[in-house]
């Protein structure tokens, strides 16, 4: 029974500090897996405990399906346990002293469902997450992995309308996180539940969403699919939080739609793609991934030649430092050879759907 979870205005202000969530709207969709992926102390959590109930928001209107669950303009807020929300932890929260199936039947006996229905909600509950054979065992006698699945059964058990998961692979070492993490989406799917995972690992944001939303200081700076988050960024944030680690300062020369072209400070013009469209004159950065730039290759447009500083040789893959535009970027090449050297000269193409220009630079930033 899964339903469509809608967030509007959003806003949850401690005693102290800046607000923790600030204005934040979203919904998902029924049967939809959205990943909240930001750093610490951006709200994903405080975002995730007023979807629970948990918390209480300082204003903004959340609702499950037909269901207004909190309101405080007008007074609404339902008690979590009325909510028929799934949670899992970052912690295992089990119970030592019971088995797995005992654990896994602890919300169904809570809810007083008759024995020969939990027992069969038990059974599948542990088949979809993998544990059928470890039913009788004691909790404590089960790997990390294990115990989450544990958690993730109980609190499938009872076909919650939505599930929330707040960093559920943090405390598993990075194999396990890693098989997991494959293992989760495909659970999810199956049990067709309206989902929200927290987490701080991009990697993990991208296998697991359907959409992702990304966070900055209670804000929501883009809720996009994987896809759409990786190629076109919207924000310079959101661009360096997923790995396009190098910048340029320019201003605008012409913009026209999410074309245009940026001028370096070093006087090199290139064409690049702008999310929004920013007048001719004003400050702009360009951001860019290392693995963007190809080397050795010129192009009739975005082709330049730079030096090369530094190169640090990976076995699978090589990193170069390249000095260029009066700064340095770095760039990532996979490939088992080192294809260029320190001092040299090499031809670069920066192609121009991977070179996204934003508002203000650097220099302007630093000024504030
Ligand atoms: N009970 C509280 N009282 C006061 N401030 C709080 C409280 N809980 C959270 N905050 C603040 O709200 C902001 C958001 O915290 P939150 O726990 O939601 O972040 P997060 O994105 O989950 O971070 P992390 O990745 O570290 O878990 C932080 O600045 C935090 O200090
Ligand atoms: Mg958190």
């Amino acid at each position: 029974m899964s339903e469509e979870l809608r967030v509007e205005n959003l806003r949850k202000v401690f005693s102290v500090g800046r607000p923790a969530i600030d204005d934040v709207s979203f919904t998902v969709a029924a049967g939809e897996i959205v990943v909240l992926l930001g750093p610490s102390g951006c709200g994903k959590t405080t975002t995730l405990r007023c979807v629970a109930g948990l918390e209480h928001p300082t204003s903004g209107t959340i609702s499950i399906g037909r269901d207004i669950v909190s309101a405080p303009a007008r007074g609404v807020l339902m008690p979590p346990r009325h909510r028929n929300i799934g949670m899992v932890f970052q912690s295992y929260a089990v119970w030592p002293h019971m088995t797995v199936r005992q654990n896994v039947a602890f919300p169904l006996k809570h809810r007083k469902t008759p024995r020969g229905e939990a027992k069969a909600k038990v059974d599948e509950a542990l088949e979809i997450v993998g544990l059928s054979e470890y039913a009788e065992r004691p909790v404590v006698a089960l790997s990390g992995g294990q115990m989450q699945r544990v958690a993730l059964a109980r609190s499938l058990v009872y076909q919650p309308r939505l599930l929330l998961l707040d960093e559920p692979l943090s405390n598993l070492d990075a194999k396990l996180r890693l098989r997991l993490r494959d293992d989760l989406r495909r659970i999810i799917k199956r049990t067709n539940v309206t989902a929200i995972y927290v987490t701080h690992d991009q990697a993990e944001a991208v296998v697991l969403g359907d959409r992702i939303g990304v966070m900055r200081d209670g804000l929501m700076l883009q809720l996009a699919s994987p896809r759409d988050i990786y190629n076109q960024p919207a924000d310079l944030f959101v661009a360096n939080f997923t790995g396009a680690s190098n910048e340029i300062d320019g201003k605008v020369i012409e913009c026209s739609g999410h074309e245009g072209i940026v001028e370096t400070t070093s006087g090199a013009r290139l064409r690049a793609t702008f999310p929004a469209t920013i007048a001719a004159g004003s400050p702009a950065t360009i951001a860019f991934r290392p693995e963007a730039v190809r080397l050795g290759a010129s192009d009739a447009i975005n082709s330049f030649t730079a030096n090369v500083v530094d190169c640090r040789y990976h076995g699978t893959q090589t990193i170069y430092d390249l000095s260029v535009f009066g700064g340095r970027i770095e760039v990532l090449e996979l490939s088992t050879e080192i294809r260029f050297h320190p001092g040299s000269e090499v031809p670069i193409t920066l192609p121009h759907t991977a070179m996204w220009a934003y508002a203000g630079n650097a220099t302007a930033r630093s000024q504030h």
